[in-house]
């Protein structure tokens, strides 16, 4: 068995003479088979190696891949496909750039995947990043309250607010709130004894005023009719001799005497004579 430590010195050994041998190349050139050969520039691939009477061949990415550094590999590398949206489309010379719409997070530093973000009103999102290896970092959401204590958060004017305190204004609390509710002060609940004998005493006066009102009213139109009625009576003063007569009678022979009428009108002595021998 080889010891790690001697491999490992091995390997840092070689890494010296190949990094040796390579800066005789110049910038963007590596050695192949001992010759210095282009590499590729971003958005190309290298078709053909060099050779000591050609140079390197490079040709562009094909469509759906790309290539954003000087390369020695001969194929492009493939465009991350996102799940939701593109934050930026891929070209030849960089990859896409992944995004999720409103209402969801990406699941790493590459967006590779979309999750719900299930955080409610009066919440924010809290990340924690998880390195995994490979550049890829990981995202796990937890939710926590917005606002600090004693605040709530304001949904229509998007921002944390302090919560009304009702015993500033000498008032009761009928609801704490919550962390997206104000605190709800109650008027009368949180009343002190000379305030609720104040009220009564309001009602109080407010009634009899109005009783009063009702009362001077009732009399004024009662006074008024009774005016009225006095300049108007209601039965007529009548020098007519049938008429002194009528209220007499009794009513049978009212009948009578009021068919009759209409010929006393035109003759008064004819009725008189009549009405003596009944
Ligand atoms: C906060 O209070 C309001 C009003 O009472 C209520 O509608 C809402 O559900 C409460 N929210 C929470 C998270 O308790």
């Amino acid at each position: 068995m080889i010891p790690l430590t001697f491999s490992l010195a091995v390997i840092f050994l070689l890494n010296i003479w190949t990094s040796g041998y390579a800066t005789s190349c110049g910038a963007n050139q590596t050695d192949i088979n001992g010759l210095c050969c282009d590499l590729c520039p971003p958005g190309t691939y290298m078709k053909d190696f060099c050779t000591v009477n050609n140079p390197t061949v490079c040709s562009p990415c094909n469509e759906g891949y790309f290539s954003d550094k000087f390369i020695i590999f001969d194929r492009c590398q493939e465009c991350q496909i996102c799940q939701q949206e593109y934050a930026e489309k891929c070209t030849p010379t960089m990859n896409a750039k992944c995004s999720c719409r409103s209402g969801f997070l990406c699941s790493d530093n590459i967006c590779s995947t979309c999750e719900e973000n299930k955080c409610v009103t009066g919440e924010k999102v809290n990340k924690t990043a998880i390195p995994t290896g490979g550049g890829l970092v990981k995202y796990s959401y937890q939710c926590e309250p917005a606002c600090a204590d004693n605040t709530y958060f304001d949904v229509k004017e998007d921002k944390c607010k302090a919560f009304t305190q009702c015993s500033a204004f000498r008032l009761q609390e009928r609801f704490p709130g919550n962390k997206t509710h104000n605190s709800v002060c109650s008027v009368y609940a949180g009343m002190q004894d000379s305030d609720s004998l104040q009220v009564i005493f309001g009602i109080g006066f407010v009634l009899l005023c109005f009783s009063l009102l009702v009362f001077v009213f009732h009399a004024c139109t009662k006074n008024l009719r009774k005016h009225k009625a006095n300049k108007n009576p209601i039965l007529p003063v009548s020098t007519n001799i049938s008429d002194f007569h009528l209220s007499k009678e009794e009513s049978g022979i009212q009948l009578v005497i009021q068919d009759e009428s209409k010929d006393c009108n035109t003759s008064g002595e004819l009725y008189l004579g009549k009405e003596t021998t009944h």
